[in-house]
């Protein structure tokens, strides 16, 4: 089968256009054609392989595994012998975080991993980059948030991949929801449900008089200490971009005063836990309150192209690729 072949760190152009043994799935796995596969900020930190504490799961000198990606879309090629839940044929979505190999024509992904049926109103497109995004932001809104009805919540970095679809989880929990972003994408973040906008070309949130109980920097650009004023007495403030500013706010937060600082390794969540998230992603997804958002889709050979346009970080959603025309 046709793959991008991954065997060292670097600029986008480590990525090799190859041909590698198409999987077989073992009893309790699935194998997947895939129409679309996810490329995320995540997956343009990795290739870098900085920070170099995140090489100690990925690879220490070269990457463990030679196809990277997890974000998948697809058809049921083949099911292993014990599998009960998918058949040859159903179109199935995920998220395949521990083995990977999402950028590829051909994946398999174990029967009780992060792999669901296809819901009817979704595209493979849009799927495919769904789960990043929309797992991330639900944890964040829920797990660190307790996101409740009514609540005024800021979200900062609105037309991200985390960001559209925290605007729309948010809406769906009932919140008012305040979306930042730049000029060209308020008409975007008003049509996902947001009820306010501040364009952060020509305003700061934090110096306004405004306070919101949950403040979600998706982007991590605005640390606690500038939001501190714009959070209600027993406000929070989560981001998933981890720093050493953050990481001492968490500590000091969790021992003293009522506002808090929060992070999440979503990736690093129990199996159990990321899977009782994707179900409540379906949900929202099938009540009609969770569209992706999709900005650009590349075909597979144009890996390096995806990668370097979304680390100009402007993308707007997800940008997803097409190993099958
Ligand atoms: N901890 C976790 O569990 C976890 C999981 C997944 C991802 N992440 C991390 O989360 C971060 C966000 O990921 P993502 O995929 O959502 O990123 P993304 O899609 O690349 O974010 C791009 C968006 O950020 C906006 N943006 C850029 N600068 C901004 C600013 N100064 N203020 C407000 N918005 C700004 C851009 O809008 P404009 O074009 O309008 O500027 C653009 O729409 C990444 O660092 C990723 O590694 C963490």
């Amino acid at each position: 089968m046709k793959a991008i072949i991954t065997t060292a760190y670097g600029s986008p152009d480590i990525f090799k256009v190859g041909q590698m043994e198409k999987p077989i799935a073992k009893p309790n796995e699935i194998l997947i054609q895939i129409h679309a596969s996810s490329v995320t900020k995540a997956d343009t930190m990795m290739r870098t392989g900085k920070p170099y504490i995140g090489r100690l799961m990925i690879g220490i000198t070269k990457p463990k595994n030679p196809i990277w990606g997890t974000g998948f879309a697809g058809v049921v090629e083949a099911v292993g012998s014990g599998v009960t839940q998918f058949q040859v044929g159903d179109k199935v979505f995920g998220e395949n975080i521990d083995t990977m190999g999402t950028y590829a024509e051909y994946v398999t992904v174990p029967e009780d991993g992060i792999v669901a049926h296809l819901p009817e109103n979704l595209s493979f497109e849009e799927a495919a980059g769904m789960c990043d995004g929309g797992i991330t932001s639900l944890n964040f809104l829920t797990n660190l948030g307790n996101i409740q009805p009514r609540q005024k919540v800021l979200i900062n970095g609105a037309s991200g991949s985390l960001g559209t679809a925290a605007v729309q989880i948010a809406k769906h929990f009932g919140a008012e929801v305040t979306a930042v972003c730049s000029t060209p994408n308020i008409p975007l973040v008003k049509a996902l449900g947001a009820d306010y906008t501040i364009d952060y070309t020509q305003d700061d949130f934090t110096s306004r008089t405004n306070t919101y109980d949950l403040i979600y920097d998706t982007v991590g650009v605005r640390s606690f200490a500038d939001c501190r004023n714009a959070l209600t007495e027993n406000g929070i403030y989560a981001s998933p971009v981890l720093g050493l500013p953050l990481l001492s706010d968490m500590m000091v937060t969790s021992v003293f005063g009522k506002k808090k600082a929060k992070f999440s390794a979503t990736g690093a969540l129990p199996a159990q836990e990321t899977k009782r998230l994707m179900g409540i992603l379906l949900e929202i997804i099938e009540a009609g309150n969770l569209k992706g958002v999709l900005d650009r889709v590349y075909p597979l050979e144009q890996l390096a192209d995806a990668h370097t346009y979304i680390e100009k970080g402007h993308k707007k959603g997800n940008v997803v690729l097409k190993p099958v025309a």
